[in-house]
Protein backbone atom coordinates (compact mmCIF):
# COMPACT_ATOMS: atom_id res chain seq x y z
CA UNK A 1 0.00 0.00 0.00
CA UNK A 2 0.52 3.40 -0.95
CA UNK A 3 2.80 5.62 2.02
CA UNK A 4 0.37 8.34 2.66
CA UNK A 5 1.94 10.99 4.92
CA UNK A 6 1.55 14.47 3.00
CA UNK A 7 -2.03 15.35 2.53
CA UNK A 8 -3.36 18.53 0.25
CA UNK A 9 -6.59 20.02 0.88
CA UNK A 10 -7.68 22.71 -1.74
CA UNK A 11 -10.16 24.48 -0.44
CA UNK A 12 -10.43 25.81 3.27
CA UNK A 13 -14.50 26.53 3.51
CA UNK A 14 -17.07 24.78 6.15
CA UNK A 15 -15.93 21.68 4.48
CA UNK A 16 -12.38 22.18 3.60
CA UNK A 17 -11.76 23.32 6.85
CA UNK A 18 -13.52 20.53 9.26
CA UNK A 19 -11.69 17.51 6.29
CA UNK A 20 -7.88 19.71 6.96
CA UNK A 21 -8.80 19.71 10.79
CA UNK A 22 -9.99 15.88 10.99
CA UNK A 23 -6.80 14.97 8.84
CA UNK A 24 -4.47 17.32 11.17
CA UNK A 25 -5.59 15.46 14.25
CA UNK A 26 -4.79 11.91 12.57
CA UNK A 27 -1.27 12.93 12.41
CA UNK A 28 -1.25 13.87 8.98
CA UNK A 29 0.78 16.59 7.42
CA UNK A 30 -1.74 18.84 5.80
CA UNK A 31 -1.03 21.53 3.36
CA UNK A 32 -4.08 23.81 3.26
CA UNK A 33 -5.17 26.10 -0.07
CA UNK A 34 -7.79 28.77 -0.15
CA UNK A 35 -7.68 31.31 -3.13
CA UNK A 36 -7.01 34.43 -1.50
CA UNK A 37 -5.44 35.62 2.33
CA UNK A 38 -8.83 36.41 3.45
CA UNK A 39 -10.19 32.82 2.98
CA UNK A 40 -7.29 31.27 4.14
CA UNK A 41 -7.45 32.96 7.15
CA UNK A 42 -11.24 32.60 7.60
CA UNK A 43 -10.38 28.78 6.97
CA UNK A 44 -7.36 28.32 9.54
CA UNK A 45 -9.48 30.74 12.37
CA UNK A 46 -12.36 28.67 11.86
CA UNK A 47 -10.52 25.30 12.65
CA UNK A 48 -8.76 27.05 15.71
CA UNK A 49 -12.09 28.36 17.04
CA UNK A 50 -13.48 24.41 17.08
CA UNK A 51 -10.01 23.04 18.52
CA UNK A 52 -10.31 25.59 20.87
CA UNK A 53 -13.99 24.37 22.06
CA UNK A 54 -12.50 20.81 22.33
CA UNK A 55 -9.78 22.30 24.62
CA UNK A 56 -12.64 23.94 26.66
CA UNK A 57 -14.51 20.80 26.92
CA UNK A 58 -11.39 18.58 27.74
CA UNK A 59 -11.98 16.51 24.43
CA UNK A 60 -8.08 17.65 23.79
CA UNK A 61 -5.47 19.10 25.65
CA UNK A 62 -3.18 22.02 24.90
CA UNK A 63 -0.34 19.98 23.27
CA UNK A 64 -2.91 18.31 21.15
CA UNK A 65 -4.11 21.35 20.49
CA UNK A 66 -0.57 22.71 19.31
CA UNK A 67 0.37 19.36 17.65
CA UNK A 68 -2.74 19.50 15.30
CA UNK A 69 -1.92 23.60 14.53
CA UNK A 70 1.10 22.64 13.59
CA UNK A 71 1.16 20.15 11.30
CA UNK A 72 -1.73 22.39 9.29
CA UNK A 73 0.55 24.02 6.56
CA UNK A 74 -1.84 27.30 4.88
CA UNK A 75 -1.10 28.46 1.45
CA UNK A 76 -2.47 30.61 -1.00
CA UNK A 77 -0.35 28.84 -3.96
CA UNK A 78 -1.14 25.87 -5.24
CA UNK A 79 2.65 24.83 -5.98
CA UNK A 80 3.49 23.06 -2.49
CA UNK A 81 0.71 20.46 -3.31
CA UNK A 82 3.24 19.61 -5.40
CA UNK A 83 5.04 16.28 -3.51
CA UNK A 84 1.25 15.79 -1.57
CA UNK A 85 0.19 12.27 -1.09
CA UNK A 86 -3.47 12.74 -1.36
CA UNK A 87 -5.25 16.11 -2.43
CA UNK A 88 -8.75 16.17 -1.65
CA UNK A 89 -10.19 19.19 -3.45
CA UNK A 90 -13.57 21.00 -1.57
CA UNK A 91 -13.57 24.12 -3.77
CA UNK A 92 -16.96 25.77 -5.79
CA UNK A 93 -19.97 22.98 -6.94
CA UNK A 94 -18.90 23.72 -10.40
CA UNK A 95 -17.82 21.13 -12.95
CA UNK A 96 -15.33 23.59 -15.16
CA UNK A 97 -13.57 25.03 -12.40
CA UNK A 98 -12.76 21.30 -10.72
CA UNK A 99 -11.82 19.98 -14.13
CA UNK A 100 -9.29 23.12 -14.31
CA UNK A 101 -8.17 22.67 -10.73
CA UNK A 102 -7.49 19.19 -11.20
CA UNK A 103 -5.44 19.91 -14.77
CA UNK A 104 -3.39 21.97 -13.20
CA UNK A 105 -2.76 19.78 -9.71
CA UNK A 106 -2.22 16.95 -13.17
CA UNK A 107 0.88 19.09 -14.26
CA UNK A 108 2.23 19.42 -11.23
CA UNK A 109 1.80 16.73 -8.97
CA UNK A 110 4.06 13.68 -8.58
CA UNK A 111 2.79 10.77 -10.64
CA UNK A 112 1.46 8.87 -7.90
CA UNK A 113 -0.08 11.68 -6.04
CA UNK A 114 -4.15 10.53 -5.62
CA UNK A 115 -6.74 13.27 -6.43
CA UNK A 116 -9.91 13.04 -4.58
CA UNK A 117 -13.33 15.09 -4.61
CA UNK A 118 -15.29 16.09 -2.00
CA UNK A 119 -18.42 16.75 -4.23
CA UNK A 120 -21.87 15.55 -3.43
CA UNK A 121 -23.47 16.19 -7.03
CA UNK A 122 -21.15 16.44 -9.96
CA UNK A 123 -19.80 13.42 -11.97
CA UNK A 124 -16.33 11.99 -10.71
CA UNK A 125 -15.85 10.26 -13.78
CA UNK A 126 -15.77 13.89 -15.60
CA UNK A 127 -13.60 15.68 -13.11
CA UNK A 128 -10.97 11.94 -13.48
CA UNK A 129 -11.36 12.69 -16.95
CA UNK A 130 -9.75 15.93 -16.59
CA UNK A 131 -5.85 14.46 -15.75
CA UNK A 132 -4.13 12.15 -17.22
CA UNK A 133 -4.27 9.42 -14.28
CA UNK A 134 -7.72 9.13 -14.27
CA UNK A 135 -7.42 5.58 -12.45
CA UNK A 136 -5.39 7.95 -9.50
CA UNK A 137 -8.87 9.64 -9.18
CA UNK A 138 -12.00 9.15 -6.89
CA UNK A 139 -14.73 10.56 -4.93
CA UNK A 140 -14.25 11.57 -1.13
CA UNK A 141 -17.63 12.42 0.24
CA UNK A 142 -17.58 14.02 3.66
CA UNK A 143 -20.12 14.99 5.85
CA UNK A 144 -21.12 18.78 7.65
CA UNK A 145 -19.75 18.84 10.62
CA UNK A 146 -16.97 17.37 9.52
CA UNK A 147 -15.15 16.62 12.82
CA UNK A 148 -18.69 15.26 14.06
CA UNK A 149 -19.98 13.19 11.40
CA UNK A 150 -18.69 9.43 10.96
CA UNK A 151 -19.33 8.65 7.37
CA UNK A 152 -17.16 8.79 4.35
CA UNK A 153 -18.57 8.06 0.82
CA UNK A 154 -16.14 6.70 -1.62
CA UNK A 155 -16.80 6.90 -4.86
CA UNK A 156 -15.44 5.14 -7.74
CA UNK A 157 -15.21 6.98 -11.24
CA UNK A 158 -15.76 4.47 -14.05
CA UNK A 159 -11.91 4.70 -14.23
CA UNK A 160 -10.91 4.71 -10.93
CA UNK A 161 -8.40 1.81 -10.02
CA UNK A 162 -8.54 -1.11 -7.33
CA UNK A 163 -5.36 0.28 -5.96
CA UNK A 164 -6.47 4.05 -5.48
CA UNK A 165 -9.78 2.98 -3.56
CA UNK A 166 -8.38 0.54 -1.28
CA UNK A 167 -5.37 3.56 -0.65
CA UNK A 168 -8.03 5.63 0.29
CA UNK A 169 -10.30 3.56 2.10
CA UNK A 170 -7.34 2.88 4.79
CA UNK A 171 -6.76 6.60 4.88
CA UNK A 172 -10.77 7.26 5.50
CA UNK A 173 -10.19 4.56 8.37
CA UNK A 174 -7.40 6.36 9.88
CA UNK A 175 -9.50 9.39 9.63
CA UNK A 176 -11.65 7.61 12.03
CA UNK A 177 -14.57 7.52 9.72
CA UNK A 178 -16.83 4.32 8.50
CA UNK A 179 -16.13 4.27 4.53
CA UNK A 180 -18.88 3.15 2.51
CA UNK A 181 -18.01 2.91 -1.33
CA UNK A 182 -20.27 3.93 -4.30
CA UNK A 183 -20.50 3.35 -7.91
CA UNK A 184 -19.96 7.32 -9.15
CA UNK A 185 -24.11 7.93 -9.86
CA UNK A 186 -25.92 10.97 -8.81
CA UNK A 187 -26.32 11.60 -5.35
CA UNK A 188 -24.03 8.09 -4.38
CA UNK A 189 -25.61 6.73 -1.52
CA UNK A 190 -26.61 9.39 1.30
CA UNK A 191 -28.39 12.34 -0.69
CA UNK A 192 -29.68 9.77 -2.87
CA UNK A 193 -31.87 8.92 -0.18
CA UNK A 194 -31.62 12.00 1.85
CA UNK A 195 -32.58 14.74 -0.62
CA UNK A 196 -35.93 13.07 -1.87
CA UNK A 197 -36.92 12.54 1.77
CA UNK A 198 -36.30 16.09 2.88
CA UNK A 199 -38.05 17.53 -0.29
CA UNK A 200 -40.92 15.23 0.80
CA UNK A 201 -41.13 16.86 4.06
CA UNK A 202 -41.04 20.17 2.36
CA UNK A 203 -44.23 19.48 0.21
CA UNK A 204 -46.17 18.26 3.48
CA UNK A 205 -44.87 21.15 5.35
CA UNK A 206 -46.35 23.29 2.06
CA UNK A 207 -48.96 21.61 1.93
CA UNK A 208 -49.98 22.04 5.42
CA UNK A 209 -50.14 18.38 6.97
CA UNK A 210 -48.07 19.64 10.06
CA UNK A 211 -46.36 22.89 11.57
CA UNK A 212 -42.85 22.78 11.40
CA UNK A 213 -42.24 21.81 14.29
CA UNK A 214 -44.47 19.04 14.57
CA UNK A 215 -43.12 18.02 11.36
CA UNK A 216 -39.66 17.76 12.99
CA UNK A 217 -40.49 16.75 16.34
CA UNK A 218 -41.95 13.54 14.91
CA UNK A 219 -39.08 12.63 12.55
CA UNK A 220 -36.57 13.18 15.54
CA UNK A 221 -38.79 11.73 18.24
CA UNK A 222 -40.60 9.00 16.29
CA UNK A 223 -37.67 7.67 13.94
CA UNK A 224 -34.68 9.06 16.35
CA UNK A 225 -33.09 11.55 13.98
CA UNK A 226 -30.65 14.05 15.68
CA UNK A 227 -32.82 16.85 13.54
CA UNK A 228 -36.22 16.95 11.90
CA UNK A 229 -36.14 17.36 7.95
CA UNK A 230 -37.05 21.33 7.81
CA UNK A 231 -33.95 21.77 10.38
CA UNK A 232 -31.66 19.69 8.66
CA UNK A 233 -32.96 21.64 5.64
CA UNK A 234 -32.03 24.89 6.83
CA UNK A 235 -28.74 23.51 8.29
CA UNK A 236 -27.58 22.44 4.76
CA UNK A 237 -28.65 25.55 3.64
CA UNK A 238 -31.88 25.80 0.89
CA UNK A 239 -29.76 26.60 -2.07
CA UNK A 240 -27.68 23.89 -1.65
CA UNK A 241 -30.61 21.41 -1.39
CA UNK A 242 -31.98 22.95 -4.28
CA UNK A 243 -29.45 22.57 -6.16
CA UNK A 244 -28.61 18.98 -5.30
CA UNK A 245 -32.31 17.92 -6.23
CA UNK A 246 -31.72 19.53 -9.41
CA UNK A 247 -28.94 17.90 -10.26
CA UNK A 248 -30.86 14.75 -9.20
CA UNK A 249 -33.74 15.29 -10.77
CA UNK A 250 -32.15 16.34 -14.58
CA UNK A 251 -30.26 13.18 -14.05
CA UNK A 252 -32.71 10.57 -13.09
CA UNK A 253 -35.95 12.85 -14.65
CA UNK A 254 -37.82 11.13 -11.54
CA UNK A 255 -40.27 13.40 -9.74
CA UNK A 256 -39.41 12.27 -6.46
CA UNK A 257 -35.94 14.38 -6.99
CA UNK A 258 -37.84 17.86 -8.28
CA UNK A 259 -37.83 20.44 -5.94
CA UNK A 260 -41.43 21.60 -4.46
CA UNK A 261 -42.05 24.80 -5.61
CA UNK A 262 -42.02 26.26 -1.85
CA UNK A 263 -37.99 25.17 -1.81
CA UNK A 264 -37.18 27.61 -5.12
CA UNK A 265 -39.43 30.56 -3.79
CA UNK A 266 -37.44 30.22 -0.36
CA UNK A 267 -34.43 30.54 -2.73
CA UNK A 268 -35.69 33.19 -4.27
CA UNK A 269 -36.48 35.54 -1.36
CA UNK A 270 -32.86 35.05 0.20
CA UNK A 271 -34.74 32.54 2.79
CA UNK A 272 -31.15 30.30 2.64
CA UNK A 273 -31.61 28.54 5.95
CA UNK A 274 -29.46 28.81 9.26
CA UNK A 275 -26.13 30.54 7.51
CA UNK A 276 -28.61 33.43 6.20
CA UNK A 277 -30.52 33.97 9.54
CA UNK A 278 -33.77 32.59 7.74
CA UNK A 279 -35.30 29.63 6.50
CA UNK A 280 -38.18 27.47 8.09
CA UNK A 281 -36.97 28.73 11.16
CA UNK A 282 -35.07 32.08 12.28
CA UNK A 283 -31.88 32.15 13.63
CA UNK A 284 -30.81 35.49 14.84
CA UNK A 285 -27.25 34.76 16.12
CA UNK A 286 -26.40 33.98 11.98
N1 LIG B 1 -17.76 21.35 14.21
C1 LIG B 1 -17.28 20.55 15.17
N2 LIG B 1 -18.04 20.02 16.16
C2 LIG B 1 -19.36 20.32 16.16
C3 LIG B 1 -19.95 21.15 15.18
C4 LIG B 1 -19.08 21.67 14.18
N3 LIG B 1 -19.54 22.46 13.20
N4 LIG B 1 -21.26 21.25 15.44
C5 LIG B 1 -21.51 20.51 16.53
N5 LIG B 1 -20.36 19.94 16.96
C6 LIG B 1 -20.20 19.05 18.11
C7 LIG B 1 -20.49 19.77 19.39
O1 LIG B 1 -19.36 20.47 19.85
C8 LIG B 1 -20.90 18.63 20.31
O2 LIG B 1 -19.73 17.99 20.80
P1 LIG B 1 -19.76 17.30 22.28
O3 LIG B 1 -20.79 16.21 22.22
O4 LIG B 1 -18.37 16.80 22.43
O5 LIG B 1 -20.12 18.39 23.23
C9 LIG B 1 -21.60 17.65 19.37
O6 LIG B 1 -21.15 17.99 18.03
C10 LIG B 1 -23.09 17.77 19.45
O7 LIG B 1 -23.41 19.14 19.21
P2 LIG B 1 -24.57 19.92 19.96
O8 LIG B 1 -24.74 19.35 21.36
O9 LIG B 1 -24.30 21.38 19.84
O10 LIG B 1 -25.88 19.71 19.10
P3 LIG B 1 -26.54 18.38 18.61
O11 LIG B 1 -26.50 17.29 19.59
O12 LIG B 1 -27.84 18.81 18.02
O13 LIG B 1 -25.59 17.92 17.38
C11 LIG B 1 -25.22 17.84 15.07
C12 LIG B 1 -25.35 18.74 16.28
C13 LIG B 1 -23.96 16.98 15.20
C14 LIG B 1 -25.08 18.76 13.86
C15 LIG B 1 -26.48 16.91 14.99
O14 LIG B 1 -27.64 17.65 15.10
C16 LIG B 1 -26.54 16.12 13.70
O15 LIG B 1 -25.87 15.10 13.56
N6 LIG B 1 -27.37 16.59 12.75
C17 LIG B 1 -27.50 15.98 11.44
C18 LIG B 1 -26.37 16.47 10.56
C19 LIG B 1 -26.42 15.84 9.22
O16 LIG B 1 -27.30 15.08 8.87
N7 LIG B 1 -25.42 16.21 8.41
C20 LIG B 1 -25.35 15.74 7.05
C21 LIG B 1 -25.89 16.81 6.17
S1 LIG B 1 -25.89 16.28 4.50
C22 LIG B 1 -24.34 16.60 3.98
O17 LIG B 1 -23.48 17.14 4.63
C23 LIG B 1 -24.02 16.11 2.61
C24 LIG B 1 -24.38 16.91 1.47
O18 LIG B 1 -23.82 16.64 0.43
C25 LIG B 1 -25.43 17.94 1.45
Amino acid sequence: MADIQLIGVVGCGLMGSGIAQVAAQSGYEVIVREVNQELLDAGMKRIKAVLDKDVAKGKINQEDYHATISRLHPTIELEPMADADIIIEVIVEQIAAKRELFAALDRICKPQTIFATNTSSLPVTEVAAATKRPDRVAGLHFFNPVPVMKLVELVRALSTSQETLFTLQQFGERLGKTVVQAQDTPGFIVNRLLVPYLLDAIRCFGEGLASREDIDNGMKLGASHPMGPLTLSDFIGLDTLYYVANVLFDEYKESRFAPPPLLRRMVLAGMLGKKAGKGFYDYPQA
